[in-house]
């Protein structure tokens, strides 16, 4: 431990408050004058080539460096359960692990159409036209056909994903926010944009998609606006509960699907990265340390020293990122992310089985004849709370990392809500008589093998997709 302080104390000290000075000057063109407005990233590249150097490795596909986030790879499948949570709409029809940044557009292009039944809505950090798109056609950007707003992009950009100006400011290559989400959050939860240190900027910048958003709809289901459900919560505490409480609350109509099963509308969380990471527990925040610190490590290029732009796990670049701060080997570093993960991957797991058997239970309950109508009801939204903090963690990416503890209680809470969602429907259904089916585990995947077979070969339950949802212990 001595080791660990000492190792932090004198490298972050460094790296956390000299910031750029340690670094030396990147090798600039001075002569070139990135215009306002500039999104393509090779006009940029004349100005940093080191810096698009980098960028461009952000193609590169690799699998095998993580145990749970390898590139590309199905995301529903290994943990068969989602299927059932996921009924009745595009989650439960396609959904994988990310890739690299320069593909993300691309990657929507092609994901299946059930997954952007939403509309234009769905570019939002997708596109850096998107701000333009959304001044100029008003609520037609959210709720008119994805692919009709696609074609409103100049044609050569329509497929290119993050850029530059996403991030910066072209005249003084400063970090600064392009999408009215997040500043409209910020907002809410009393952070002034004025007073964001350059540190917080280095996670901000992230915070602008790595977070869960909602997406409000009208009457017919149509979307009408898209944001971060913060406004309850507080800087450096943006809990579960505080997210719940905005998308249950009737006037913000934030219930975007209907589950089949147990036949309701729900809400939905997606990528909570910013949330889980600055919420207390999280040792890293505390410190002071940022998105940026592990996901965009300095590194060398000939003369110069630059932030890495090649955003990538940590795994994949061999705990390099880490050692700016500690000192202990890479197997050690690369150990406890497993051994977080592991933990992690066991309470999800777990709790993810007994939400799905609340919802395989309620689903008998509703087809129960006479069964109490109040019991029901109560059922049904203890569901949807435990439903919800479930996905907080599966859809967070780090599998618990980001903020072990706070993963652990959250998890905890959706574990004992499904049961308790799944006894109120088991009394309700013996109460009108009827017999209440038991699911254990392996019972819970046949129902997912019956029902949810893929038809295609590339969506739905695929049996040769291997399970990753794991139990440490034997019960
Ligand atoms: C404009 C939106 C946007 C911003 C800003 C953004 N990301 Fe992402 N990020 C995405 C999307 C979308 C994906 C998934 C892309 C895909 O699968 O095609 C992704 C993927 C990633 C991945 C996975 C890469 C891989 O190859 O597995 C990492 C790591 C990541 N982002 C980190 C960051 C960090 C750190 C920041 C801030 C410095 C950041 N992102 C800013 C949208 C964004
Ligand atoms: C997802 C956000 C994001 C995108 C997109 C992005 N950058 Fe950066 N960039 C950062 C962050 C974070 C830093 C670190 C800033 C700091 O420490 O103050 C940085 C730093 C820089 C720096 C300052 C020197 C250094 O290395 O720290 C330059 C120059 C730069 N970026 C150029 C680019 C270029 C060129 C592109 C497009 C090819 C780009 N950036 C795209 C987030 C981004
Ligand atoms: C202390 C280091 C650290 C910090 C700070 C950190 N992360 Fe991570 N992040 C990790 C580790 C470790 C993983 C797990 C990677 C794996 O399993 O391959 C991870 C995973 C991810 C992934 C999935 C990567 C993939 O390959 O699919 C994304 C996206 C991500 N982090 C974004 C963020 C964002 C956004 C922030 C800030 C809000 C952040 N991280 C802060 C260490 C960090
Ligand atoms: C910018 C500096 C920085 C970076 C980069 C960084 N850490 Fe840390 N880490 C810290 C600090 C500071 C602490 C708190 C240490 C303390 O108080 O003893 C810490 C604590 C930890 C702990 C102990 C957590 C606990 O709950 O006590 C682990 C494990 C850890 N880091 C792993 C990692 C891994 C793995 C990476 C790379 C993915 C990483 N760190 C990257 C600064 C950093």
């Amino acid at each position: 431990m001595l080791r660990l302080r000492f190792g932090i104390a004198v490298l972050a000290g460094g790296m956390l408050f000299a910031g750029g000075c340690s670094k030396e000057p990147v090798t600039v063109n001075a002569s070139i004058v990135i215009p306002e407005g500039e999104k393509d990233p090779a006009v940029w590249g004349k100005k940093y080539p080191h810096h698009y150097d980098s960028y461009l490795k952000n193609k590169e596909r690799t699998q095998g460096y993580s145990k749970y986030r390898n590139d590309n790879e199905d995301r529903i499948g290994p943990w068969p359960f989602q299927f059932i949570l996921w009924d009745g709409w595009g989650m439960g029809v396609e959904y994988n692990e990310p890739n690299g940044h320069i593909d993300m557009l691309r990657d929507q292009i092609a994901v299946d159409p059930s997954r952007k039944k939403a509309g234009g809505v769905c570019l939002t950090c997708k596109s850096p036209y998107v701000p333009e798109l959304k001044e100029k056609l008003g609520v037609d950007y959210f709720r008119k056909p994805y692919e009709e707003i696609r074609a409103q992009i100049p044609e050569k950009h329509r497929e290119m994903g993050l850029v530059c100006i996403d991030c910066h400011d072209p005249k003084t290559q400063e970090l600064r926010l392009s999408r009215w989400t997040l500043k409209e959050a910020l907002r809410a939860i009393g952070k002034e944009e004025g007073k964001i240190t350059r540190q917080e900027m280095r996670s901000l910048v992230c915070a602008q998609c790595h977070v869960t958003y909602s997406i409000s709809k009208d009457a017919e289901g149509k979307s009408t606006y898209v944001k971060f459900p913060w406004a309850k919560g507080q800087w450096g505490n943006i809990s579960i509960e505080a997210v719940i409480k905005q998308i249950k609350d009737k006037e913000e109509h934030l219930l975007e699907w209907k589950h089949k099963p147990t036949d309701q509308k729900l809400g939905h969380i997606r990528h909570p990265e910013f949330e889980l990471f600055s919420a207390p527990g999280s040792v890293h925040w505390a410190a002071g340390v940022a998105c940026a610190d592990c996901h965009m490590p300095y590194e060398r290029v000939g003369q110069s020293k630059i932030s890495s732009h090649r955003w990538q796990s940590p795994l994949r670049g061999n705990m390099k990122p880490c050692l700016q701060c500690h000192n202990q080997s890479q197997e050690w570093l690369k150990q406890q992310v497993l051994n977080i993960q592991d933990r992690t991957n066991h309470m999800f797991t777990k709790a993810g089985y007994a939400v799905a058997r609340a919802a395989l239970t309620i689903e008998q309950a509703i087809k129960t004849p006479g069964v109490d109508a109040k019991a029901l009801a109560k059922a049904k939204d203890i569901y949807h709370e435990a439903y919800l903090r479930n996905t907080w963690i599966g859809a967070e990416n780090s599998m618990g990392f980001h903020n072990p503890p706070e993963a652990m209680r959250v998890l905890g809470d959706a574990l004992d809500q499904g049961r308790q969602a799944e006894i109120i429907a088991r009394e309700a259904i013996l109460k009108a008589k009827g017999t209440p089916k038991e699911f254990d585990m392996a019972a819970i995947d046949a129902v997912v093998k019956e029902r949810y077979a893929s038809k295609d070969g590339k969506t739905g339950f695929r049996a040769n997709v291997p399970k990753k949802a794991a139990l440490l212990g034997d019960r």
